[in-house]
């Protein structure tokens, strides 16, 4: 498969790494940063685009940008992981169509053009016989989404619930365990670099609830949007509230639930059990799937991270792979 990588932050580099060392058949022809480009067709060597990054903070040549790539490379696959814009989606919708035009198959973590612009990307991938794959979008290198599609195959899907942001989850720990202030908590999380780059998104629910949104349209292709959400964030829960929590034996969780046979779209603060299969610590992820036959389905994991949304795309890029084959 030949692919191109537009975005080379956190996400891109990962992917740009263990593609170059675990070697899993993914020739990269062409990368784009924010600020420059390269293509070479016959294969990148990534090694050395990523150290030229490193010294000089862009991937290539000022003149050629993302949308160059795109349109002049030669590939099978666009591995789009640049920021979320969760109010327009672009650059990466932009790029995204342009791709699908193309009749490029779409690999993307971003949760942008996901949430905003589902129907009509898939309905473009369709009509033009190619993948839109997004398994990064949602809980990192938790496979939800492969479950969703193969595992539970055939199931009636009721209802979706969980723990889909990393950053609130820690501060939760981190207040429960330490006695930390939100604030104090907050600040840890941002250093530790899973918080969105305005974490507003993470504290005040939103992130959760865009991946609310992405799961409720690729579940049910019910056309929610993200003010269809109710929404409650962290940002004014205290100290108090937790310790009081604790002395029930429970604890805080960010809580993002989807139950449209109840209605039920919202992202909340829960008090729940400590023995609760969704009280994970820390930056983890959680998410129970409840359905007809296999009844209830919890997966942990890792939500967030270089390597572990690398596991989520090459394992997207893996499936287009085997399941549309290499196209001419
Ligand atoms: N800010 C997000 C989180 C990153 O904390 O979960 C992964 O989408």
């Amino acid at each position: 498969m030949k692919a191109v990588l537009i975005g080379l932050g956190s996400v891109g580099r990962g992917v740009a790494e263990m593609i170059a060392t675990k070697n899993p058949g993914i020739t990269i022809t062409g990368i784009a940063d924010s600020k420059s480009g390269c293509i070479c067709n016959e294969g990148i060597d990534i090694a050395a685009v990523l150290e030229h990054k490193r010294r000089t903070g862009a991937c290539g040549d000022p003149a050629i940008s993302a949308m160059d790539v795109i349109k002049k490379a030669d590939y099978d696959v666009l591995i789009e992981v640049t920021p979320t814009n969760a109010l327009t989606g672009e650059p990466a919708l932009g790029y995204i169509r342009a791709a699908l035009a193309k009749k490029k198959h779409i690999v993307t973590s971003n949760k942008g053009p996901i949430a905003l612009a589902y129907k009509e990307l898939s309905a473009l991938a369709k009509k033009k016989g190619v993948a839109l794959r997004y398994e990064a979008t949602v809980g990192g290198a938790i496979p939800i989404m492969h479950t969703l599609e193969d595992g539970l195959n055939g199931n009636e899907i009721i209802a979706i619930y969980g723990v889909l942001n990393g950053t609130c989850n820690y501060i939760l720990t981190r207040m429960a365990a330490e006695g930390l202030t939100y604030e104090q908590a907050l600040m840890e999380a941002r250093e530790m670099g899973y918080a969105e780059a305005d974490p507003t998104y993470d504290v005040k629910g939103i992130d959760a609830a865009i991946k609310l949104v992405i799961l409720a349209n690729t579940i049910w292709g019910n056309g929610t949007k993200l003010a269809d959400v109710d929404l409650t964030g962290i940002d004014l829960l205290t100290p108090d509230a937790l310790r009081l929590a604790e002395e029930g034996d429970c604890t805080i969780r960010l809580i993002a639930e989807a139950i449209p046979k109840k209605k039920i779209l919202r992202v909340s603060p829960r008090l729940i059990e400590k023995s609760h299969p969704l009280v994970v610590e820390g930056t983890l992820n959680a998410l129970t799937i409840e359905t007809d036959m296999a009844k209830e389905i919890t997966l942990t994991g890792r939500g967030a991270g270089s390597i572990e949304t690398a596991s989520a795309i090459i394992g997207d890029i893996l499936y287009i792979r085997d399941h549309y084959g290499k196209r001419a």
